[in-house]
């Protein structure tokens, strides 16, 4: 009997079960991408109004990443730059993100803080995927973390100077007094901390290819960043040649790394790339995207660093950084979840509190084993959290 089926009857047949297949696909795809994307809820925050003082002409330009693992973290600091300011309607924020998590993650600014002057801007992480090398600690590997680097890339034309912040931050001063350092000439401000050794920072590589004359600045990678004419022959030239040119080996005794930290304007120091106040139009102007893109290339060849997203702007910018007062960047808090090592305050005042330690306060309150200073945190901490939704629902 089954032979006698008609043609139309069977193409119904497989048509309605291709469709059937279709549909539990469909709903396999939503379930998986509906998972992947439930991201926690927050409280709204309070609305922070200017004060009689403000002249809404003077806006304040923040930029922080957004993601799915440290979102806690991202809004406790923008809770806290805002309910600090004088004039928290002046401040604008500029949230790097990927493209898949823009469409939540805005509906997730916009309940939480349905005041806020507010941008997304789309990181595209296929930028840097090849470029970064595999490192000894991954999470300071995530593409996100190098979205800074394109910053110039990412804002509009018409800003001309941004506060970077990591997610992991919490500031307790009113933002401008930062907004409002005087750069100089410099590119970039940030706290220098000149007692922390700098040779640990790169690998023996990088100091050793150092032939022919150290004191040559011809032979260095890039010469000058506080130099608006440097962008000639010698810095970018030279670079080019060294990521297109495969007999590298012969290359090795003309490399001279190190030679990079010749002719800086101070000694080279180390400086935490979570709290930055960059000239963008100066920036933009020296094409530092395309020098520090250089190293991260010339890394992946040479292993010339161990750690991720820091040591490029070390090289382009170490010992041409403008100082901040270091209040600006009480780092390292936080320390070390395995072994519970607490962190204490740097001595002298504090603008700004940095959880830049493995452990995150939010982490380690969730799990009741918090360090002093996450007391610090918790009163920023928009999550609504699982026990007081069940507690009232009793
Ligand atoms: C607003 O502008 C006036 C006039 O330019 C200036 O005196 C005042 O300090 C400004 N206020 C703030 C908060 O910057
Ligand atoms: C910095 O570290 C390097 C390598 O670990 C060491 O050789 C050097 O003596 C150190 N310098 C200072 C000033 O401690
Ligand atoms: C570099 O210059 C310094 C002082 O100008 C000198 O002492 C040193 O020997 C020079 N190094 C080389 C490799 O020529
Ligand atoms: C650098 O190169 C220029 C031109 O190629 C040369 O005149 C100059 O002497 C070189 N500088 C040093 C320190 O060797
Ligand atoms: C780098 O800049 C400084 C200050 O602008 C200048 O004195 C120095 O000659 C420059 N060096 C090079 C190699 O251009
Ligand atoms: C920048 O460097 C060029 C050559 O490298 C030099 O002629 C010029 O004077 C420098 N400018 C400043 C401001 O240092």
């Amino acid at each position: 009997m089954i032979s006698f089926r008609t043609k139309k009857q069977f193409h119904q047949r497989t048509r309605r079960g291709g469709s059937h297949k279709l549909h539990l696909f469909i709903i396999l795809l939503l379930h998986t991408t509906t998972t992947a994307l439930r991201l926690p809820e927050f409280r709204e925050a309070p609305a922070y109004r200017n004060g009689n003082e403000c002249n809404d002409t003077d806006s304040i330009h923040i930029a922080m990443t957004l993601d799915a693992t440290y979102l806690r973290g991202s809004i406790a600091g923008v809770f806290s730059i805002i309910q600090h300011s004088t004039c928290p309607e002046n401040t604008v924020f500029h949230f790097l993100t990927t493209h898949r998590l823009s469409t939540v993650l805005r509906r997730t600014i916009t309940t939480t803080f349905p005041y806020l002057n507010f941008h997304l801007h789309h990181f595209n992480t296929k930028l840097v995927k090849n470029k970064i090398s595999t490192s000894i600690r991954q999470s300071l590997d995530q593409p996100l973390n190098y979205a800074r680097i394109y910053l110039s890339d990412l804002l509009p034309i018409s800003v001309h100077r941004i506060i970077y912040f990591d997610s992991d931050i919490i500031v307790v001063d009113d933002v401008v007094h930062l907004w409002n350092i005087d750069l100089n000439s410099h590119v970039l401000g940030a706290p220098e901390y000149c007692h922390a050794n700098f040779t640990n920072y790169f690998t023996p590589n990088f100091w050793s290819y150092n032939s022919i004359d150290s004191n040559n600045s011809n032979n260095s990678i890039d010469s000058n960043v506080s130099n608006d004419s440097f962008d000639s022959k010698v810095s970018i030239d030279s670079v080019d040649s060294i990521a297109s040119n495969d007999d590298l080996t012969d290359l090795n005794e003309y490399l001279n790394f190190a030679g990079v930290f010749n002719n800086r304007r101070t000694k080279p120091c180390y400086f935490n790339t979570g709290v930055m106040v960059i000239d963008v139009t100066k920036w933009r102007r020296k094409r530092i995207t395309k020098k520090l893109e250089k190293w991260m290339e010339i890394q992946k060849r040479y292993r010339i660093y161990e750690l991720g997203s820091l040591p490029p702007f070390l090289l382009v910018f170490a010992g041409e950084v403008k100082a901040v007062e270091h209040r600006w960047n009480q780092h390292g808090l936080g320390g070390d979840n395995v072994r519970g090592l607490c962190r204490d305050l740097h001595p002298g005042p504090v603008s700004l509190l940095h959880w830049s330690g493995k452990g995150k306060p939010w982490l380690r309150l969730d799990s009741m084993r918090a360090c002093p200073l996450d007391g610090l945190w918790a009163p920023y901490d928009l999550l609504k959290h699982e026990s007081l939704i069940s507690d009232r629902r009793k």
